[in-house]
């Protein structure tokens, strides 16, 4: 098992001091999605406990959803982008393979001094993620990291598909991991996978093999579209939620008892409760929103602490697990000790508003800069033809 028990040699420990969400306005109950397939309300209730779910506007992307998650965690954390050293954005539905999403929200940041890079483990990819930039911070590499977890899942849903088009929504949630020497932060991490049950749930890509699996992809004006043997998955996801949780909290030195809050990943209430049973625990140990966003994939984790921590259910020094599991297969969960933070005074909004105008005019500048340069290079060689073209024809004049 790949466990990370931080407690280790190193100094430093990775605190989580910004959160937040961004979700799109437009709202898709259960009665708009009957209205496009079979199924209704009551069904969908009593098999998942999803009511409604966010759907994106053909303005909003991943990148633009991650972006506006990744601004309200850093106003939190008081913190202006050129601070960051590294941003991971989890996703399934990135605008392109590449540039990432990270990248596009890096440069509409300004954070210039970053790296940045998608990070593919499908619903787990958010706990993967925080684990990747918790590591570099305890190593020392890094002091600053932006963990994002951003979703379009509506553009890859086969909605002639009932077992799969109810389930799924839009959104983003981010947080900020800062370096500190006082204990304390993301405590353990247990990242898992399972590649034989790959096919009980993938997007197919570019580069697919796979006759059937291609033959999905060709359905529809998107090329790529979900598929899920949803009986498999759900047995998959009772089955690996409370090991992974038990093995967290062991890695980080705590009991089961001593958790305030369990944040899993968002899937299926009846999931959520059998993952209860399995650990014995209370299922209001459990942060549940899945009835208002549905499963918006590696979203929906940050989506949950945010809202957890503005409903008061974290509070400074508490331990907080969270779980994710899905595609890959995969699987992970990580412990983490909330942190005391006092409001953000160093920079007020209008610094920070000031400071993503200019970093839009700045990538504005820049975007134009290399056009008029690729632009020249094309001019350039034609000028060169045009000069010997002319004392081609003044030489053959002379002669
Ligand atoms: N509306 C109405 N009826 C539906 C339906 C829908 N949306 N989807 C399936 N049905 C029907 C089936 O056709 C079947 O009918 P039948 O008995 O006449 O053949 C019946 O409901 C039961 O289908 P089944 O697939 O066994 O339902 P289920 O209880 O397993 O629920 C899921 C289906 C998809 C909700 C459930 O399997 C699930 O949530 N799995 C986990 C999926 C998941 O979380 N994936 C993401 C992980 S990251």
């Amino acid at each position: 098992m790949a466990a990370t028990n931080f407690n280790g040699s190193s100094p430093y420990y990775a605190h989580i001091v910004g959160w937040g969400l961004a979700v799109p306005d437009n709202v898709m109950t259960n009665d708009d999605v009957s209205a496009i397939v079979d199924t209704s309300d009551e069904w969908i209730v009593a098999r998942t406990g999803i009511r409604e779910r966010r759907i994106a506007t053909e303005r909003e992307s991943t990148s633009t959803l991650g972006l506006k998650a990744a601004q309200v965690a850093l106003e939190k954390a008081d913190l202006l982008p050129i601070e960051l050293d590294l941003i991971i954005c989890a996703t399934s539905t990135p605008e392109n393979i590449f540039p990432s999403s990270a990248s596009l929200i890096q440069d509409w940041l300004g954070a210039s001094k970053a790296g940045a890079f998608d990070l593919s483990a499908a619903c787990s990819g958010f706990v993967y993620a925080l684990q990747m930039a918790a590591q570099s911070i305890r190593s020392g590499a890094i002091s600053h990291a932006l963990v994002i977890g951003s979703e379009t899942m509506s553009r890859v849903l086969n909605w002639q598909d009932r077992g799969t088009c109810i389930l799924f929504g839009d959104g983003a949630g981010a947080v900020v991991l800062e370096r500190s020497t006082e204990p304390g932060g993301v405590l353990s991490g247990v990242l898992r996978s399972d590649g034989s049950g790959g096919d009980l749930l993938g997007i197919p890509s570019v580069g697919s093999i796979d006759v059937s699996l291609a033959q999905i992809a060709v359905d529809g004006h998107r090329p790529y579209k979900m598929h899920m043997s949803g009986g498999e998955v759900f047995k998959f996801a009772t089955r690996v939620i409370g090991d992974s949780v038990r093995q967290a909290c062991t890695d980080a030195g705590i009991t089961l008892d001593e958790l305030a809050l369990i944040v899993p990943h968002q899937a299926n209430l009846r999931i959520i409760d059998a993952a209860a049973r399995a650990l014995g625990v209370n299922k209001s140990l459990f942060m549940c929103n899945l009835d208002r966003y549905g499963n918006t994939s590696s979203a929906s984790i940050p989506i949950a602490l945010a809202e957890a921590e503005a409903q008061g259910r974290i509070k400074p020094g508490d331990y907080v697990a969270m779980v994710g599991f899905g595609g890959g297969l995969t699987w992970a969960a990580a412990v983490v000790q909330w942190t005391e933070r006092q409001a953000g005074t160093r920079f007020g909004t209008p610094r920070r508003q000031f400071s993503y105008t200019l970093s839009s005019a700045r990538s504005t500048a820049r975007r134009i800069g290399k056009r008029y340069s690729e632009l020249l290079n094309r001019v350039r060689p034609e000028r060169g033809r045009m000069e010997r073209l002319r004392r081609r024809i003044e030489k053959s004049e002379l002669e």
